[in-house]
């Protein structure tokens, strides 16, 4: 069957080359345009490397960047990857859509519309027919996001708390990576031998996220999860991979080993499907007193296409009524690229491309 062409937009910043890596040899996509902004036009990708850990074929380093073109996409293009930045994403998301192209977008501005999937598709597959009530459905366009590269990691685990034993409240400080606020980010003279603790909007998003993830659908609206959240967030200088602590409190009482079981047994839809990317263990615990650590567990899961795509959970304890554990994602593939191109074979598997 002849592959799905797609468009990568912002294919010269973190997100976008991360897209390109997944890409490049994918079962059901394939590359028909890479796209940032004019000051980019007429590069080849090869000129433009941001990711340091993964080497692109020949062929995809000699594409050339081309400048940001509603129509021309459209017509090149079933689908769209955005990793274009929030001031310009919404907008031109819109304007795809409507011009009948499929957006799945990293970025902020449709998240918490409320005809618009927040998916990943371990917690909420089931949203994701939300496109349907869409305008601009009827003509084969529509918009799914994925979460806050925080959001993500964290929404995995909770999710399968809440299967398991009823999730109450949860409460999550964040690590968060250098590359989870774009290239070339934060300077470095801000960040070595420093934390910094304020990123701006993401504890506001991270509350507003989990409640529309973690909730349900009702008579065609979304109905946000009632957990109580808390988020502190504070960048630290690690390259890749969001560490975040988490003390949770659960409706039904457990013991750690229950919970324990709980997380490493989660399976979901995208491992029901067998989807492309979708990691074999969505969670995988550790049980080193030490893990997990960005630096040992950033790229875990398999097979080779999902590395990087599962939550890496260490240290559950209990203390009282409260669980505590600390959990670790990476921000660019789980939380980002690899998040969008999992709920596009999502799509693909519920016939909506
Ligand atoms: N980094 C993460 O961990 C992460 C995780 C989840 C979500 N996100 C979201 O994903 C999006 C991309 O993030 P990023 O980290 O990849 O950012 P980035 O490294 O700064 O890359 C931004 C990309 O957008 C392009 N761009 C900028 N202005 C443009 C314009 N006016 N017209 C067309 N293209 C333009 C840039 O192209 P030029 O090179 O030509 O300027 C570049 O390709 C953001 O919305 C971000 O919030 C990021």
């Amino acid at each position: 069957m002849a592959k799905v062409k797609v468009a990568v937009l912002g294919a010269t910043g973190m997100i976008g080359q991360r897209f390109v890596q997944l890409l490049e040899d994918h079962p059901k996509f394939e590359i028909a345009g890479l796209y940032a902004s004019e000051r980019s036009e007429g590069k080849r990708l090869g000129d433009t490397l941001k990711v340091r850990d993964y080497q692109f074929k020949d062929d995809t380093m000699e594409i050339r960047i081309e400048q940001l073109d509603v129509a021309k996409i459209a017509q090149g293009c079933r689908v769209a990857f955005s990793g274009l930045p929030t001031d310009i994403a919404g907008d031109f998301e819109t304007q795809l859509a409507q011009a009948g192209c499929a957006v799945f977008s990293n970025a902020a501005p449709h998240r918490m519309d409320a005809d618009v999937p927040l998916l990943i598709p371990e917690c909420n597959a089931d949203h994701i027919d939300m496109v349907r009530k869409q305008a601009t459905f009827k003509d084969g366009g529509f918009i799914v996001t994925n979460a806050n590269c925080s959001t993500t990691g964290i929404a995995i685990p909770l999710k399968a708390v809440d299967k398991a034993f009823g999730l109450e409240f949860a409460c999550v400080s964040t690590y968060q990576a250098v590359s989870g606020a774009g290239y070339p980010g934060v300077p470095s003279l801000d960040i070595m031998s420093n934390v910094v603790p304020y990123i701006k909007s993401e504890e506001e998003k991270m509350e507003g996220e989990l409640a529309k993830i973690l909730g349900s659908v009702k008579r065609g609206k979304f109905v946000d999860h009632p957990v109580e959240t808390l988020a502190n967030c504070v960048r630290v200088p690690v390259i890749d991979g969001h560490l975040e602590s988490v003390t949770l409190r659960t409706k039904k009482d457990a013991e750690v080993e229950a919970m324990i079981k709980a997380l490493e047994k989660f399976t979901a839809e995208p491992q029901k499907l067998k989807l492309a990317t979708a990691p074999l263990r969505p969670i995988i615990v550790r049980r080193e007193e030490n893990r997990p650590q960005p630096a040992l567990d950033v790229n875990a899961g398999e097979p080779a296409r999902a590395r990087g795509m599962s939550s890496v959970v260490g240290r559950v304890r209990k203390k009282g009524t409260y669980f505590k554990m600390f959990v670790l994602s990476h921000n660019t593939l789980r939380g980002g690229a690899g998040g969008s191109v999992l709920n596009a074979e999502l799509a693909c598997a519920k016939k909506l491309l």
